[in-house]
């Protein structure tokens, strides 16, 4: 009874073709989301299905993106040629981008135990994901005045109605002008970092979403034509007999 259903975001994406003609993914809307990934989410989670030089189908040039890579706060490991021993280098563009932990040990000794999860497919794994996501880390709130006493979260787990279990091992990860915009974007509040960060992570889970859309217009119109073709033909020929 204390569940939220998602807050529902008109996404540039929506509808059958997206903006309900041919919109799509609005580029700089996912540049401000990888940066609010970049600059916060990063230090937890990874991204591991993406690789650096994905990065170009935002809007980003190769020049940036090899920066963006190079200056990454995660390093890729690798082995030192002379001793054998593991070593970290710089990414590279056609690096995924760096997992954040060691391993899953690693990953909860340093988060009270709790897994921060790979953000790759984020949107696709839960139910109406962009909406959950933005909803998620923008709906961190008290627990309300009826909530039984002996469930109210402490820290560090925290009180969210839109989680399965109304309490998250996640701090709220955001608060109003965490991060600085370019200038003439808009102001960096909650809620719009945190629909960009979710449009920026629903663009990552599913990069070819404008193709598969246009494909899709492109096969309706092909049936339609064909349709009327089988249609025309189907008159004609039976065109003698009354
Ligand atoms: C869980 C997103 C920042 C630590 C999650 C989940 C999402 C998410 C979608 C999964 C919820 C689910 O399983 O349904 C984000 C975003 C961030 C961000 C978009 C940046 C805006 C951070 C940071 C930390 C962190 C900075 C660490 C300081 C965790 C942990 C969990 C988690 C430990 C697992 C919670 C649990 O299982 O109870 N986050 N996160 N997150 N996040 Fe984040």
């Amino acid at each position: 009874a204390f569940h939220k259903h998602p807050k529902q975001v008109h996404w540039s994406w929506d509808g059958p073709i997206g903006l309900g003609v041919f919109g799509g993914y609005d580029r700089v809307q996912l540049q401000r989301g990888f940066q609010v990934y970049k600059e916060v989410c990063s230090a937890c989670h990874s991204l591991n299905r993406v690789a650096f030089r994905n990065l170009t189908e935002i809007g980003f040039s190769e020049a940036e993106v090899k920066a963006i890579a190079k200056n990454w706060v995660h390093e890729v490991p690798t082995i030192n040629q002379e001793t054998g021993e593991a070593a970290t280098r710089p990414a590279i563009l056609s690096d995924k981008m760096p997992l954040v932990y060691a391993n899953e040990i690693a990953a909860r000794a340093a988060n009270n135990n709790a897994l921060p999860p790979d953000l790759s497919l984020i949107t696709k794994a839960r139910a109406d994901g962009s909406n959950y996501v933005y909803s998620l880390i923008s709906g961190f709130e008290d627990a309300p005045a009826d909530f039984p006493a002996d469930r109210r979260p402490e820290a560090p787990l925290h009180y969210n109605p839109y989680f399965h279990s109304l309490a998250i091992a996640m701090a709220p990860p955001l608060s109003a002008g965490q991060v600085t915009y370019a200038e003439g974007q808009p102001e960096a509040t909650v809620d719009q970092m945190s629909q960009d960060v979710a449009a920026f992570l629903t663009w990552a889970a599913e990069p070819k979403m404008e193709s598969r859309k246009r494909a899709g217009l492109g096969v309706i119109v092909f049936l339609l034509i064909l349709t009327s073709l089988a249609y025309m033909s189907k008159r004609r020929v039976w065109a003698a007999i009354k």
